[in-house]
């Protein structure tokens, strides 16, 4: 069936696209207004898409008329955190994404632990086993929505999650992170894995002549 995109709203278009563009990582953005009120918010819309430097993206929506919190303090600091959402804190996370006044301390409603960061203001989320810390890369303007390119200058792994820290080898699988999945409210874990191993030519040309045999 052919979805043609000039001829759908754009209310459609999400629902299409987040149906089928899963599971999307999380992004549980904490940032932090002129006050020092802390904020927090899950992003899916969310990616990284390079490493020199390592940049990430948030897409993020229009909301409340007066905008989400997470893009106002983001503009007015030029700082934030992105942590990772592992399937321990879902709930925390689930909680961080109710509509509270701007006045309202998600990490406090939710029960969260707030940890210091070591470049920027906002602080990390205690309980995300992998938090990063960033500054505002670009703005991308994109119809009623931003696109926030954040460059990351640190990121924080939890210490039993690091196999080995001379090589910067993670053990993924201990993260226990979640992605969301489609409609309003589900999730996928990242344990049920397959491994299938890249291939250079040669190998490649080797398993077209077992195929052949
Ligand atoms: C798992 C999850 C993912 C979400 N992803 C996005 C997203 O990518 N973009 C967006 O604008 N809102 C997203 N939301 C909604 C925001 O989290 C929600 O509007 C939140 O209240 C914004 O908070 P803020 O005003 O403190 O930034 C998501 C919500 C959940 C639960």
């Amino acid at each position: 069936m052919l979805f043609d995109f000039d001829k759908l709203p754009a209310r459609e278009r999400y629902k299409l696209a987040v149906s089928c563009v899963v599971p999307r990582p999380i992004a549980w953005v904490v940032s932090q207004d002129a006050a020092g009120i802390v904020n927090a918010a899950p992003y899916s819309f969310f990616n990284v898409f390079s490493e020199d430097p390592l940049v990430l993206a948030i897409g993020c929506g229009p909301g409340k008329p007066e905008g989400k919190d997470t893009l106002r303090n983001i503009k007015a600091l030029g700082q934030f955190v992105v942590c990772m959402v592992p399937e321990s804190a879902a709930e925390q996370m689930n909680a961080t994404a109710v509509d509270f006044d701007s006045s309202v301390d998600e990490l406090a409603e939710a029960g969260l632990t707030a940890l210091p960061s070591t470049k920027v203001k906002p602080p990390r989320i205690g309980e995300s086993p992998v938090a990063m810390e960033c500054e505002t890369f670009q703005l991308i303007e994109i119809g009623p929505h931003t696109l926030v390119l954040g460059k990351v200058l640190a990121m924080h792994i939890h210490d039993d999650c690091v196999m080995d820290a001379e090589k910067n080898y993670v053990d993924t699988v201990k993260l226990g992170l979640v992605g969301r999945m489609h409609g309003r409210g589900w999730y996928a874990r990242t344990t049920d894995r397959f491994d299938m191993p890249r291939m250079t030519v040669d190998e490649w040309a080797a398993k077209k002549a077992k195929a052949a045999e």
